[in-house]
């Protein structure tokens, strides 16, 4: 991403907080141990935001990791803050952003962050509309030297288009996997520019991939259907990295694991009729 090397494999901390990213972890050892063994594994892209706890994932990240490896790239968003009910509040005024920008400075023990995505639409997906006043306050906090690399996030294809005659982006972090295809055209399109895609739910999120097709291939192959979702998503462009979410190391070494699958062109075929 950028001059960012990562690796392919990354860890999304939102799961990493209580119920729907609100309230502290169950078992804040539990959460510690999470954010080491991914760093022990190797993987050098962690994905957060201010807004999972709200701010108390961003703490345990710096609890676990810091002083940080250098070769560890801390991804983080802003544009939304969370409500008492535990809604996500859009938070795009640029005094928001700036205040944002700081506090995940402060809260991740960081001078610079490496990569900001402006993250956009609400929970039910993007929403059109100019991002410009937004893009244009995180541009300059990225000339201050407070930012390295821009992204967007939850984004039309228009809005990325958009943020590119704003500043360059390194990476857009939308909803993607097996199931749901509305980015084809999009990861395809940035493929070819060089931008990395970031697929969010690439194993659905707070609503478990299920299918039948899935499980069959997975069955075939001896796999659990999750590997088989996130091996797919690195087959389907090179441009693609992952971010899955888990609370669990267990389940954080079986992914690393299962990743790594090699699915056959039948294989591919018959994934391929999921998101159709
Ligand atoms: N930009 C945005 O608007 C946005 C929105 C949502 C998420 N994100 C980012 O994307 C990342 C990924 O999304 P996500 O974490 O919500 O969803 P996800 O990666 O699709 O799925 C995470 C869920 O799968 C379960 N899981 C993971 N591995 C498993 C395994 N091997 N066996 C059984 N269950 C397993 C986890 O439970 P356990 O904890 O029990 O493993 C967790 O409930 C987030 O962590 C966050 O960083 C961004």
């Amino acid at each position: 991403m950028g001059d960012l090397t990562v690796t392919r494999f990354g860890y999304g901390a939102m799961q990493l907080a209580g119920p729907w990213a609100m309230g502290p972890p169950a078992d804040r050892d539990g959460a510690l141990a999470v954010l080491r063994e991914a760093v022990a594994l190797g993987i050098t892209h962690i994905d957060t935001a201010d807004a999972y706890g709200p701010e108390l994932t961003n703490r345990l990240i710096r609890d676990a990791l810091a002083p940080y490896p250098d070769a560890l790239h801390i991804v983080t968003k802003v544009g939304a803050n969370r409500d008492a009910q535990g809604g996500w509040p859009p938070a795009r005024e640029p005094d928001q952003l700036r205040e944002a920008v700081h506090a995940n400075l402060r809260h991740l023990g960081l001078d610079v962050l490496d990569l900001v995505n402006l993250r956009l639409g609400d929970a039910e997906g993007p929403v059109p509309g100019s991002l410009a006043r937004a893009f244009e306050a995180l541009a300059e906090l990225q000339q201050q030297g407070l930012i390295r690399h821009l992204g967007v996030s939850n984004a039309t294809p228009e809005q990325v288009a958009e943020a590119q005659s704003i500043a360059p982006i390194v990476c857009v972090q939308n909803l993607y996997n097996l199931a749901h295809r509305h980015d084809d055209a999009l990861i395809d399109t940035l493929a070819g520019q060089g931008i990395a895609y970031v697929p969010f739910f690439p194993l659905g999120g707070f609503s478990p991939l299920q299918s039948e097709t899935l499980d069959a291939v997975a069955a075939r192959l001896d796999a659990t259907p999750k590997s088989v979702a996130l091996a797919w998503l690195l087959q389907r462009s090179p441009n693609v990295l992952l971010i899955p979410g888990t609370s669990s190391v267990t389940h954080l070494r079986e992914n690393v694991a299962g990743a790594g699958l090699a699915l056959s062109a039948q294989d591919l075929g018959q994934l391929e009729s999921i998101g159709r």
